[in-house]
């Protein structure tokens, strides 16, 4: 195995941070690796807002040594446009969100894998999608269109007296990777990921409470239940699915961030 190989399966999740400060430097290195993960038209739809400040770190969710916000953004292409004497549109907003989006995902895991390669451990979180997301734009002074802050990844040194250090789990066979062409899961297939999941060598949501000692036989059972709220099939009447409150608002923000028009 490679050195890249070896940094990318030791990526891991973590949530508790010493007081360890980031340098610069490093933090100047994470970010001019970033840009350069792949680009559509080489336009970097995107800005990487890098907040160092505690308080401003509570608000949006969680707190690490520096958390880099980052944004789908079409304001910089649009404003050069202007500045040239050009009118830049957005042709099919929500297609320009997708690819904008897929340039933003690809810029911030490419500065996880670069934080992890200087011993910088990470932790994505959707947390500024939870409440009131308003509270971003307030926060970090987004402009109200054509912005939208997509993730949120937390950089620190790992407190290792805090963090509970579990293996993670990924499923990589069948029903992720295809060959070729899409391949349903049978339901020995589908078992074979129940079982994947149970494997006492995997830990999949390095959150939980063990869900043996709650019970479940299964610990898609547990994830089914108590982590997404899935009613049984013969309890659908009695309990219809709800949706999340916590996320509601993501939909009126792509709206008035123009890309969403309301019949989508
Ligand atoms: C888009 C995204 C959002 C996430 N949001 C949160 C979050 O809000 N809180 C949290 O504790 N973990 C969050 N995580 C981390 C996942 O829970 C974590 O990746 C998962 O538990 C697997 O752990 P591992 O990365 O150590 O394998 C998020 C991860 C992703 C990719």
């Amino acid at each position: 195995m490679n050195e890249t190989i070896n940094i990318i399966e030791n990526l891991k999740t973590v949530r508790h941070f010493s007081d360890k400060k980031i340098s610069k430097e490093h933090l100047s290195v994470i970010l001019e690796s970033c840009v350069n993960a792949a680009t559509a038209s080489a336009r970097q739809t995107y800005s990487i807002i890098v907040v160092d400040d505690k308080e401003v770190m509570k608000e949006i969710g969680y707190i690490g040594n520096i958390t880099l916000i980052f944004c789908v953004d079409f304001n910089r292409v649009i404003d050069t446009a202007e500045y040239l004497g050009f009118q830049y549109k957005l042709r099919i907003p929500i297609t320009d969100f997708i690819t904008g989006s897929t340039d933003t995902l690809l810029a911030a895991q490419t500065a996880a894998i670069a934080a992890k390669s200087l011993g910088i451990d990470s932790f994505f979180s959707n947390c500024i999608h939870r409440g009131n997301i308003n509270r971003i734009y307030d926060l970090l002074k987004l402009p109200e269109k054509y912005c939208f802050p997509l993730t949120a990844l937390i950089l620190g040194y790992s407190d290792e007296e805090k963090s509970k250090i579990t293996k993670k789990g990924r499923l990589s066979g069948p029903g992720i990777i295809h060959f070729n062409t899409y391949q349903s899961l049978n339901s020995q297939g589908l078992e074979n990921i129940v079982l994947e999941y149970d494997s006492q060598d995997k830990h999949f949501l390095s959150l939980i409470d063990d869900w043996r000692e709650k019970g479940y036989s299964h610990y898609l059972d547990y994830f089914y239940e108590k982590w997404c709220g899935c009613p049984r099939e013969d309890e659908i009447n009695d309990h219809p699915i709800k949706s999340n409150h916590k996320y509601n608002q993501v939909k009126e923000i792509l709206i008035k961030s123009g890309f969403l028009s309301e019949e989508n």
